[in-house]
């Protein structure tokens, strides 16, 4: 940590945890929560709720959780001494200098810099293609039919005829000449200096997630080679981790996310209304990026080239989305090359429809599989039903493989048991593939005994900071000993001495915790849904349940450790006497 405790500790309870999200999220009050839209994962009804009185948010559909640094670190990407700074500011809390070591305070400043003056350049592009000189660029970006306002929005800009003008801009500015080359607007050579990288090109800053312009593709207007010329990788840019557009289809709220391969076609379907579009920036898509778009969505919807590069291209994107479990699909927009010529050609509505009859990415391997084989000979036919079993062999799950043995049987008139026998005796001598470790995901697994006891911990655990006046009245039958998940026990230690003095702060138990896995666990235990009970003896029934499913396990476990912790038999006893008074207690919630 970077900062005393105390200090974030001020800074976490001076910013309102329902004013910093409402600034995100529209939120409508719901009893004593808010609730929204979930801003991390689509979803038409909201499950995301944010508690004034603990001063957290959870979301009861995606499982994401945390108090006002999370919120933040989540939905900006921030950093967490970023976080703070931000809420500091908004504040009016004065921080103490970080200390940062040499090297990384270099970095750091570095990267400011650089970022810095990419800013500066699209500032000076944007002006430059509205001013007299950029007449010919403003005239191309028209001519292929963007609006002002689009314009506008992606921040399109010009580099004009002059090869310096820029670069001296720049160092005008103050910013010395190998800044401006490791930024990757300038070029040094013997012959000129350091001169321009892009010269009379339109130019298309590349943001980044959190509206940085990290880059810049220029093109050139009309014919002339390379079409697009892009900025180097530099320690601000690197191509296989960002989107193009990705800063604006972030905040979309649709069900997919559209990825294709160029600037212009991204631009078009946003100006379309398609604002969930994406552009992997003219390289091919990368597993990073796979990972990037899985924070905002599960499905993803191909639109490459129709041409052989472009199907190449889209069958490896498929491999890589199948990888870190999102549903790929693809978008056949034939006749036309790009979402750019179609829109422009057939309009947004028919843009839709295309959409809706997105082709499962399954079919479309096996469909240009297909062409590799002359089916009408049956011996090529035989090898292409062969390579289906193949592929097939890839789902690990049952019911999957099984439903898509059947359609592929149906839609190639293969006979759905020699198709499956053919599957199986593959995957005998190759195996299937591997299940997926899919990342967590807020959907409830089957219950086993331990989930119960967690759940049983979990809801105590909750309810105490929800309705923290009734401690008192349980402070002689619990402790942070009887809950035996470790990290529940660290929280639940936390908790009570806070109770004990009479203060209760869930939310700043969130940050005590550095891991950003474990701050998101540590949330949810102060989230999990309490049943609405009909009355209020329904409701005590339901509390003295939690707690003595609590200490039965606590005595339980003791129990079992007994053979090599004498604390444990303290416990084991002591454990015994509090279930037993317990048992016989009533505890009213009053
Ligand atoms: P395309 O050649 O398909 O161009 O390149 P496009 O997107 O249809 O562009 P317009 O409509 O002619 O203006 C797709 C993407 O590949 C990258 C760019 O990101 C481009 O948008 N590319 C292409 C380059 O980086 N350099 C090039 O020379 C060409
Ligand atoms: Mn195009």
């Amino acid at each position: 940590m970077y900062y005393p405790d105390e200090l974030i500790e001020e800074v976490r309870a001076r910013n309102d945890i329902v004013d910093v999200v409402s600034g995100y999220v529209r939120l409508q009050k719901k009893g004593a929560s808010y609730f929204g839209l979930c801003p991390f994962h689509n979803e038409k009804s909201p499950s995301f709720s944010v508690s004034p009185t603990k001063q957290m948010y959870y979301c009861f559909g995606c499982g994401a959780g945390g108090n006002v640094f999370t919120f933040l670190m989540n939905y900006e990407n921030d950093t967490f001494p970023e976080a703070v700074k931000v809420l500091a500011d908004r504040a009016g809390i004065k921080l103490p200098e970080i200390e940062y070591s040499q090297e990384m305070k270099k970095t750091e400043s570095k990267k400011a810099v650089l970022l810095e003056i990419n800013k500066e350049a699209a500032k000076y592009f944007y002006y430059q293609l509205r001013a007299p000189q950029g007449k010919t660029g403003y005239r191309y970006m028209t001519e292929r039919q963007l609006t002002d306002e689009t314009m506008k929005k992606f921040g399109i800009g010009y580099s004009n005829k002059f090869s310096d003008d820029l670069v001296k801009y720049l160092k005008q500015k103050g910013y010395s000449d190998e800044l401006i080359v490791q930024a990757g607007l300038g070029i040094f050579d013997e012959k000129r200096g350091t001169h321009d990288k892009f010269w009379n090109r339109v130019m298309f800053p590349i943001q980044d997630i959190n509206h940085r312009v990290i880059a810049f593709g220029g093109r050139v207007m009309g014919e002339g080679e390379p079409k697009y010329l892009n900025s180097p990788e530099t320690m601000i840019f690197d191509k296989s981790r960002n989107l193009y557009g990705l800063n604006f289809a972030r905040s979309s709220r649709r069900e997919n996310i559209i990825l294709c391969e160029g600037y212009m076609d991204v631009i078009s379907m946003h100006q379309a209304g398609f604002t969930q579009a994406v552009a992997s920036l003219g390289t091919a898509f990368t597993a990073g990026q796979a990972n990037l778009l899985r924070r905002f969505t599960d499905t993803v919807i191909l639109s490459y080239d129709s041409d052989g590069a472009g199907v190449k291209a889209a069958l490896r994107a498929i491999g890589i989305l199948r990888e870190v479990g999102l549903t790929g699909k693809v978008l056949n927009l034939e006749p036309y090359k790009d979402p750019d010529e179609f829109i422009k050609n057939k309009g947004a509505e028919a843009f839709q429809e295309r959409l809706d009859r997105a082709e499962n990415s399954f079919f479309f391997e096996i469909r240009m599989l297909e062409r590799d084989f002359d089916t009408k000979d049956p011996e090529e036919k035989t090898k292409f039903h062969r390579e289906i079993a193949k592929k097939l062999c890839a789902f690990s799950e049952e019911v999957e493989r099984e439903n898509y043995i059947e359609a592929v049987a149906d839609k190639y008139h293969i006979g759905f048991e020699s198709l499956r026998s053919m599957v199986n005796s593959y995957a005998a001598k190759t195996g299937l593939a591997q299940p997926l470790q899919r990342p967590k995901s807020g959907i409830q697994k089957k219950n086993t005994p331990q989930d119960s006891i967690k759940r049983s911990q979990r809801l105590l655990l909750t309810w105490l900071a929800e309705e923290p006046q009734l401690y008192p009245k349980i402070e002689k039958y619990i402790s942070a000993e009887d809950f035996t998940e470790e990290l529940y026990q660290k929280v639940a230690g936390h908790l009570l001495e806070g109770l004990k003095s009479g203060v209760c702060e869930p939310a700043s138990i969130v940050s005590l915790f550095e891991d950003e896995e474990e701050q998101r666990e540590v949330a949810g235990l102060f989230n999990t849904k309490l049943i609405e009970m009909e009355n209020e003896q329904a409701k005590e029934k339901a509390f003295h349940d939690v707690l003595l499913a609590v200490k039965k396990n606590s005595y339980e476990y003791h129990m079992q450790q007994l053979s090599g912790d004498v604390n444990a038999l303290k416990l084991a006893v002591e454990g015994k006497k509090a279930l037993e008074e317990l048992s016989k207690t009533h505890i009213s919630l009053k």
